[in-house]
């Protein structure tokens, strides 16, 4: 009896640190992405690095020798293939709503037609990702991407639309694996409609604009960051499990400060109650990323180089692959009630071709390009990060 019980001690001890090591390589991986992301975005953007890396850790699953080392590296993985599969089996089905919330996650595999996936994998896939499977003929290019869109746009409420083109896909095509990730949460403290009204944004020191910025004065988690001159003030959705932190510089052109430091700026902060007088736009953003160049520069080649990649644990008759596209569209929506946001992420495998005290009221007036980041506590995991520049996207 005694034994049994420090055995099942040792693996639960063992679990949690798997999934600690997901959650710190979720930080990390975020804020690496989201640097490369916006060297070619300026304006606004909005990513969810949480739907890359659960898609490309699902087909790391197939992956072999320096491809799979690779990828575990690039996306911040636990460092065995036993740790990763253990964190994502607890944590898939911790991303999820509640009767408060919506909040879903799902993972798909499409199979060109009369081909089948090794059954190692399958098991994987199914066992610790929770994926549908189902063959598809995509040389029928338009058919196949409509199938695949409209199940996308069924996971995400109709906000994320034609994720794969019918140029994506052709004879060479094998795989698409797809995650779909859908938040919708109304504000505990909603902003008052009638508070809304045209305010000044500086997108620069010198470039102010008139945006539609939203009202609220309410006892919020509020920390100040000396050292890196930033404001952060976290605003929790009903249920009190996920949250939208602002992140706001103090200097007018900070921004890009902030995101050279978003390691730092994405760490735990010195929160206390606080009464705060808070002014934010009310904002859309949608964005579209191929994600294969950012992707190299985190370190991730091999999975992209037909030469190179070995990616013969999907298939069952093990066909050399090649990962020919990653896709992410995101989709947020912030406004007086809540937020509804969504992000869609494919992978797309070919053949290669060649082979307490209020006392005081703190100002929060985000009048100036800020970060922002969803977490959702349950799983200790950042949703989406994104940034505010009343840019064009
Ligand atoms: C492929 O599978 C379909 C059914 O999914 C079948 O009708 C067809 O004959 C198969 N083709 C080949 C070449 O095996
Ligand atoms: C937000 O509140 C509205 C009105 O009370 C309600 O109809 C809606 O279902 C809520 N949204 C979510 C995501 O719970
Ligand atoms: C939080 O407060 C502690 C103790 O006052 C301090 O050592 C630490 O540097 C602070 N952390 C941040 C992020 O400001
Ligand atoms: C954004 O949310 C508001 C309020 O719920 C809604 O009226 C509007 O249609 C939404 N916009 C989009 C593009 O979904």
């Amino acid at each position: 009896m005694k034994i049994l019980l420090l055995i099942m001690f040792a693996a639960v001890v063992c679990a949690n640190d798997a999934l600690r090591d997901l959650q710190q390589g979720n930080i990390k991986f975020t804020s690496s992405l989201y640097q490369q992301i916006i060297k070619d975005s300026p304006g606004n953007v909005i990513v969810s690095p949480l739907s890359v890396q659960l898609i490309l850790a699902l087909t790391q699953l197939g992956a072999k020798g320096d491809t799979a080392l690779e990828l575990t590296k690039g996306l911040h993985l636990p460092d065995t293939p036993e740790k990763v599969k253990e964190a994502f089996k607890i944590l898939i089905p911790k991303l999820q709503g509640n009767q408060f919330y919506k909040l879903n996650s799902a993972n798909k595999i499409y199979i060109k037609e009369n081909y089948s996936i090794n059954k190692e994998f399958q098991n994987l896939a199914q066992d610790v990702f929770d994926a549908g499977l189902e063959n598809i003929d995509f040389v029928d290019t338009v058919s196949a991407s409509e199938t695949i869109n409209k199940w996308v746009q069924g996971k995400t409420n109709d906000k994320i639309k034609k994720l794969i083109t019918p140029d994506m896909l052709n004879a060479m095509t094998r795989l698409i694996l797809v995650n779909a990730l859908y938040f919708n949460a109304n504000w505990s403290s909603p902003f008052d409609t009638y508070g809304t009204s045209k305010r000044t944004f500086f997108k620069s020191e010198k470039d102010e604009i008139k945006v539609d910025t939203m009202h609220l004065t309410e006892t919020l988690k509020y920390a100040e960051n000396k050292d890196l001159d930033l404001k952060f003030l976290e605003i929790p959705y009903e249920g009190d499990d996920v949250s939208f932190t602002v992140v706001l510089p103090n200097q007018k052109e900070g921004l890009s400060a902030l995101e050279g430091r978003l390691n730092e700026v994405l760490m735990p902060q010195n929160y206390s109650y606080e009464r705060v007088n808070l002014f934010l736009p009310k904002f859309k953003i949608e964005s579209t990323f191929k994600l294969i160049p950012a992707l190299k520069e985190l370190g991730i080649k091999k999975a992209f180089d037909g030469d190179q990649a070995d990616l013969s644990g999907l298939l069952s008759h093990g066909e050399p692959l090649v990962i020919s596209d990653v896709i992410q569209k995101a989709f947020i929506n912030v406004t007086e009630t809540g937020t509804e946001a969504a992000a869609a992420t494919a992978a797309i495998l070919a053949v290669p071709y060649s082979s307490i005290t209020y006392d005081r009221v703190i100002l929060v007036d985000a009048n100036r390009p800020f970060f922002f980041f969803i977490t959702h506590k349950a799983s200790k995991e950042i949703l989406l990060v994104g940034r505010f520049s009343a840019g064009q996207k």
